[in-house]
Formats: C-alpha cells, sequence, structure tokens
C-alpha cells in the first residue's frame, strides 16, 4: 500500500487556516484561565503566520550542513539524524540546558510544591510516568497518557492531537498554568510567590544570570519556561542496541533483524506512520522545507458504530469538530518503547504484546461496557491498518525489534537526570 492511502490528515504548508477557525481552535488550546486563553489565541495566531515562514520559507536545505555547533552548545547527534530547528528567540547554551535541567524537576514550581514536570515525566521511563493517565498536583486526573519528551525537538506538533501546539515555549504553559486538568496548579493568585521560592534558593540566582545574561531581572517566568524548552531541546535520543547496529558497532539477534525487515515491509505496514530516524511520521529540524502533520485513526474504538471515540479523547476532533477528524492522534516516536508502557494517548494498551495482537486484528473489537464497538470497523479509520497475518513469531520478532529502540545511555546519563533525586 502506498502512504498516499492514509486517511491522515495532513497540514502543513496548507496550514493557513482561516483566523476565525484558529482562534477558535486556539480557545481550546490551553484548556485553563480566560487568560491564558487569550494568550493562547494571541500566541496561536502568530504561530499560524510564523509556521508558513518557518516551515515553508526559502533558504533551508534538505541536510544537515550547517554544523552541530550553535553559540557553547555542541550537539552530539547520531550520523542520520538532522540538525535540530530552535527558535531564534531562544538559543541553546550549555548553561540554559543545565537551568532547565533543575527547574524541570523542581517541585517548588507547582502550586502546592507537590509536582515537576519530572514527576511525570521521568528519566528511567524514557521521561514517561507508567501510569495509565496522568495525575495533576492536586490529584485531578488528566485524561491522557503522559508523553515521552525524548526526541521533542523534532516533533512539528506537540501533545497527543493538536495540529495548532507547536512550539515548547507555549506547550509549557499548559502543565504549569492550565486549569482542567490542573497540573502543576500555578495561578495568578500564586505565580509571584511560586517565583520567589525559586528566586530564595541559593543556587538560582546565579544559574539564571549565566543563562540569561543579557536580562537585567533573569529570574522570570518568561525565562523559566525558555530554560525548561532548551532542556527538552537536549534530550536527544539516539544510541540505541538499533543505532550502534546501524552505525556498525552492535549486531542484532536473528528475531530481532527479522522484526526490524517485518516492521519495515508491507506487510506490517508499521514504516509508513512510524518512519525515519525518530520512528514518526511528523518532522520537523533546521533543513526542513515543508513540515507535514498527518494525524490518524488506528481504530481503537468505533463506540456508536458512528466512529465515536470517548470524551475527551476524541483525537483532533476534539479542537475542531470535523467529524472525519474522530479519533486522529499523532503516530508517537517508538524511540525507548520498551520502557514507555501502557501505550496510545489513554493508556488503554498496557504492553506491547497486546499492541502487537491490537495491530494484527485491524484495530479493537470492544464487546461490553460504556464503550463497546468494534475498532475495526471504525469508518474513519487509517486504511494503512488492517488485518495482518502475524504469526506468533512474528509479532515476538517484532518486539524484539521494538526493544532495541531502547537507549541506556538516555535512561541513565546525568546529563539527563533529576538533580534533586537522592543518589
Ligand atoms: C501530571 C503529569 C504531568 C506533568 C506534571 C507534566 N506533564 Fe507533560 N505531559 C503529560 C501528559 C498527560 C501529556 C499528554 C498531553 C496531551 O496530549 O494533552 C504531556 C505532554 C507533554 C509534552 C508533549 C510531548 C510530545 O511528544 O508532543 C511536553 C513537551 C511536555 N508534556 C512537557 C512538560 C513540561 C515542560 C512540564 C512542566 C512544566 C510537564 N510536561 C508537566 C503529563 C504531565
Ligand atoms: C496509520 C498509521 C499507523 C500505522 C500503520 C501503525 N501505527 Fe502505531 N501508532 C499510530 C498512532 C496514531 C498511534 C497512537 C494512537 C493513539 O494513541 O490513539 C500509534 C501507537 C503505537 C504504539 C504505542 C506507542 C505509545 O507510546 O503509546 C506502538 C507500540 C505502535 N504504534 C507500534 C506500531 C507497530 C508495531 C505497527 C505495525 C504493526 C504500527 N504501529 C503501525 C499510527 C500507526
Amino acid at each position: 500500500m502506498s502512504s498516499s492511502k492514509s486517511s491522515g490528515r495532513v497540514f502543513g504548508c496548507a496550514t493557513r487556516l482561516p483566523v476565525a477557525v484558529g482562534g477558535a481552535v486556539a480557545k481550546r488550546l490551553l484548556r485553563g484561565s480566560a487568560r491564558a486563553c487569550r494568550a493562547a489565541v494571541a500566541v496561536a495566531g502568530v504561530l499560524l503566520l510564523g509556521l508558513g515562514l518557518a516551515a515553508c520559507g526559502g533558504g533551508g536545505t534538505e541536510t544537515n550542513d550547517t554544523g552541530t555547533v550553535q553559540g557553547d552548545w555542541a550537539w552530539t547527534l547520531p550520523a542520520r539524524f538532522p540538525l535540530p530547528r530552535v527558535p531564534d528567540a531562544n538559543p541553546m547554551s550549555r548553561a540554559r540546558f543545565e537551568l532547565g535541567r533543575f527547574l524541570f524537576n523542581d517541585v517548588r514550581l507547582s502550586g502546592n510544591g507537590r509536582q515537576a514536570c519530572g514527576s511525570c515525566h521521568q528519566q528511567d521511563k524514557a521521561f514517561t510516568d507508567g501510569r495509565v493517565t496522568a495525575v495533576g498536583s492536586t490529584g485531578q486526573a488528566h485524561p491522557r497518557n503522559t508523553q515521552s519528551v525524548v526526541n521533542v525537538v523534532y516533533n512539528t506538533t506537540l501533545t497527543w492531537a493538536n495540529p495548532l501546539m507547536t512550539e515548547l515555549e507555549l506547550q509549557a504553559r499548559v502543565p504549569l498554568f492550565g486549569e482542567n486538568p490542573v497540573e502543576m496548579g500555578v495561578t495568578e493568585a500564586n505565580k509571584a510567590e511560586v517565583l520567589a521560592r525559586i528566586a530564595a534558593d541559593p543556587r538560582y540566582p546565579s544559574m539564571f544570570a549565566s543563562a540569561f545574561a543579557d536580562d537585567p531581572a533573569p529570574i522570570s517566568w518568561n525565562n523559566t519556561i525558555k530554560a525548561i524548552a532548551t532542556f527538552q531541546r537536549g534530550l536527544v535520543s539516539g544510541a540505541s542496541k538499533y543505532d550502534q547496529w546501524l552505525a556498525g558497532t552492535a549486531l542484532l539477534t536473528a528475531s530481532e533483524a527479522r522484526g526490524k525487515d517485518l516492521f519495515s515491509s508491507e506487510k506490517a505496514e508499521c514504516f509508513h506512520c512510524h518512519t525515519g530516524f525518530n520512528f514518526n511520521d511528523q518532522v520537523n529540524h533546521a533543513g526542513t522545507r515543508v513540515a507535514l502533520t498527518p494525524f490518524h485513526n488506528t481504530g481503537l474504538y468505533n463506540i456508536d458504530g458512528l466512529g465515536g471515540f470517548p470524551f475527551p479523547n476524541r483525537g483532533v476532533f476534539e479542537l475542531d469538530l470535523v467529524p472525519s477528524h474522530m479519533g486522529q492522534f499523532r503516530a508517537p516516536s517508538l524511540r525507548n518503547v520498551g520502557v514507555t508502557a501502557p501505550y496510545m494517548h489513554d493508556g488503554s494498551i498496557a504492553t506491547l504484546e497486546e499492541v502487537l495482537d491490537f495491530y494484527a486484528a485491524g484495530g479493537r473489537n470492544i464487546t461490553s461496557g460504556p464503550h463497546a464497538g468494534d475498532g475495526r470497523l471504525n469508518p474513519f479509520k487509517s486504511d494503512l491498518v488492517g488485518r495482518i497475518n502475524l504469526s506468533a513469531q512474528d509479532k515476538a520478532d517484532l518486539i524484539a525489534f521494538l526493544r532495541t529502540l531502547t537507549d541506556e545511555d538516555l535512561l541513565t546519563n546525568a546529563r539527563f537526570s533529576n538533580p534533586f533525586a537522592a543518589r
């Protein structure tokens, strides 16, 4: 099958959504306070314009030919990885990355002092949390499964299903300031107090000063968000066994090698959506000319036989209410997928074995309960997801291959670690 048969929608250069649509969508972007919403509308407006320029503007080349050193920051990228795109307003630096590592893991950055970004995005689980769905600092349930933030610098859009969420600096405002659900619980009322807690730690003033040398008052929310974004951009994973095999420094077992071939075959179809160096199909980097943003319905649900997914996890439909966008989610990178269970946007598949059973069946048939319905027959399901004849050995081989994508260095390297954890 050719990838043009995918039912996935593609934004990209055509992302010149009418302003009215952009505004309405943007209003839901942060799911936060009215004030946050107004900010989101403004930011989304800028992003809509910016996307056209940044993603499609001239000058870019397809290859990584601009070197891997930016300021005092040296990217250590595997050969096949393109140079990441970094916004001019927030250049990479070692001081920003290190400050970001602290702030990302500092529970004092939440309203009640209980939760950091790193509480949900934990290094040993490739920056996920092992939960079915996330739980915020006040105990409020989040409807979605926590995503990995590894290689997030290369994602065209962020989060499970939001075509407008394109910048890490914007995304960070959701867990920090969002009210529905509450994640970190920073509000207008406690904002100044939370920042004062950070300023009171004797380590931070000099760290902020060296990370933002030109700023006379460096300890601010803006700079906090920039440093956290810089840390996340630096979380690049490309040292898995599979990468070592590509570089000729490791061998795959027979099962892993069979799984690799099956993964990239027209039989299993996996590679259509989980493709390229990052095993996903929304890739953006310094040389990107056209950043495509497909989303796909993989047939996890079919509640009413009309294609329904459970609220509030109906994919891109949740934002734009376009019927055919029901159940469409971003294909996640499969790097480190061996340590990021449970799976899917709602954590509804517990193991890789069950993921393979799901794909082999061409969707999920739920026979009882409120979500009953045969996902295999979901009318909005991608053409690329259909029944596959996978033997038990095929499934085991595919899983063995997926496990070669685990990058032990990323999971253990002190550069990416929580500085507050007892060692
Ligand atoms: C309560 C747990 C929790 C906390 C705390 C949290 N996150 Fe997340 N994170 C999530 C969940 C759940 C998602 C998926 C959200 C969605 O799709 O709506 C996510 C998604 C993301 C993504 C998108 C990744 C991708 O591949 O597109 C980024 C980036 C991110 N979080 C960064 C942060 C930062 C920065 C902080 C701290 C300011 C933070 N998170 C705090 C649970 C959490
Ligand atoms: C039509 C595009 C498409 C094809 C083909 C496809 N996937 Fe996916 N994959 C997705 C999307 C989209 C998701 C997220 C779906 C959701 O959460 O609702 C996903 C999720 C996954 C996950 C869970 C990852 C996580 O972090 O939760 C795994 C594992 C996975 N796919 C493996 C595979 C394998 C193996 C194949 C081949 C048998 C395959 N995929 C074929 C689009 C695709």
